[in-house]
């Protein structure tokens, strides 16, 4: 593996960046897109595939015939995605979140969860369906991880089933969700993407069991990523109607974000219950403070979860391209940046042509 990272004094160079005077070293995370935003946080998808079919991501009808998954070749090696990592973290990413598909499909991430929390300063997430949460979480702790996210759609096993569409109950996934705990892979957030009319009812039990768990629930309205999941504004459920319909039962209070840019708004029980938090990409769009680069599994950067398409850094990896040079490469694609699709979103933009999220992770 090659274990090399750039000088920051290098990046700098090769980004063009002048040298604050009186500074030796220049501060991390100065590289900026058109609109003035740092790189903070790499998502990496470890593979296309999924165990789970859920209905707003990989509607069965779409994926389970002839669909295109990646064949293996064309998967980053460990020792690829680890290169690119330490680039990326030259360039002031210190978060980095492993997705999928369903990550833990990936053979041996374990391993690569290694190499990963070997670079200093970084936060090692992931985020997953939950299945083989039970069997694995030990072992990703023990690798480095630092914490889970874990998707989970409603309480009631019929409407789960209905939303991953493979059968999966309930169950295995509460299971995972306490071994993660157990493993000290928290806190734990969960994620509830909210179809109205699919599991909007399931908002209030899945309040119920959660509060005062120390797990923190959060809400995403249902967004029109990809092009497969037939995404409609009137099966969004805004984010201010679960506020409402939670504080009716459960009074909430506004908190302060716990970083600059985080993705979800933050409200805690007004009777110490812990907090939950919305994720409203619709309504109320967060591209301002948006931070975040995905490479998919094959190597492709994208600067936006509603591009159509991606910078191939896996030819350069493999045409022998210096550490340099793809420093060089990510800081132009990023200084170029102007994505704020969220911003822009409307009926007419949801027929682009867009990745799918089991494609790029969410
Ligand atoms: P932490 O704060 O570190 O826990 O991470 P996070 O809040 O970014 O959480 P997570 O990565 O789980 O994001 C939650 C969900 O928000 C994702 O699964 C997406 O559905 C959505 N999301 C995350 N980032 C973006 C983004 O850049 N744009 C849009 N539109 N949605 C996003
Ligand atoms: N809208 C909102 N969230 C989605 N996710 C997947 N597809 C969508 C969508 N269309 C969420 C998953 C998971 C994360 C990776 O992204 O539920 O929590
Ligand atoms: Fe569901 Fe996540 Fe799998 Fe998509 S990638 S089908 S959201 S579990
Ligand atoms: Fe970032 Fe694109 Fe999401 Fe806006 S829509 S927050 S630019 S990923």
């Amino acid at each position: 593996m090659n274990q090399r990272v750039i000088p920051l004094a290098d990046v700098r160079q090769l980004q063009q960046v002048p040298a604050i005077p009186g500074t030796l070293a220049p501060p991390v995370g100065l590289l900026q897109d058109s609109r003035g935003r740092a790189l903070r946080d790499l998502r990496i998808s470890v593979t296309d595939r999924c165990n789970f079919r859920c209905v707003y991501c990989m509607p069965k009808e779409v994926f389970d015939e002839h669909y295109p998954f990646l064949g293996r070749d064309a998967l980053l090696s460990f020792e690829e995605i680890t290169r690119l990592a330490q680039v990326f973290a030259a360039h002031g990413v210190r978060k980095i979140r492993l997705t999928g598909g369903e990550p833990l499909l990936r053979r041996h991430l374990d391993q690569l969860i290694r190499q990963l929390a070997a670079l200093p300063e970084m936060e090692i997430t992931l985020t997953t369906n939950g299945v083989l949460l039970a069997k694995r979480a030990a072992e990703l702790k023990a690798a480095g991880l630092h914490r889970v996210t874990v998707s989970l759609d409603a309480l009631d096993d019929q409407i789960f089933r209905a939303m991953n569409d493979v059968d999966v109950p309930v169950a295995t996934v509460l299971a995972g969700i306490d071994a993660a705990a157990a493993a000290g892979l928290g806190p734990i957030k969960i994620n509830m993407v909210v179809k109205r009319g699919y599991n909007d009812q399931e908002i209030l039990p899945m309040v119920r069991h959660f509060r005062g768990s120390g797990h923190i629930l959060r809400f995403i309205e249902f967004m029109d990523v990809g092009a497969s999941n037939g995404w409609k504004m009137d099966e969004v459920l805004p984010s201010a109607e679960v506020i409402q319909r939670i504080h009716a039962e459960f009074p909430l209070e506004p908190i302060d974000p716990n970083y600059p840019g985080e993705v979800a708004e933050r409200w805690r029980f007004a009777d110490g219950g812990g907090e939950i938090g919305v994720i409203s990409s619709v309504t109320q769009a967060f591209c301002g403070g948006c931070t975040r680069a995905r490479l998919s599994t094959e190597g492709r950067l994208y600067t936006c979860l509603f591009a159509h398409s991606g910078h191939d850094l896996r030819s350069l990896l493999r045409t022998g391209a210096s550490d340099a040079a793809l420093a060089a490469v990510i800081g132009e694609i990023w200084g170029a940046r102007g994505d704020r699709y969220s911003e822009i979103r409307s009926e007419a933009t949801a027929n682009r042509p867009k990745i799918e999220m089991s494609y790029i992770g969410g």
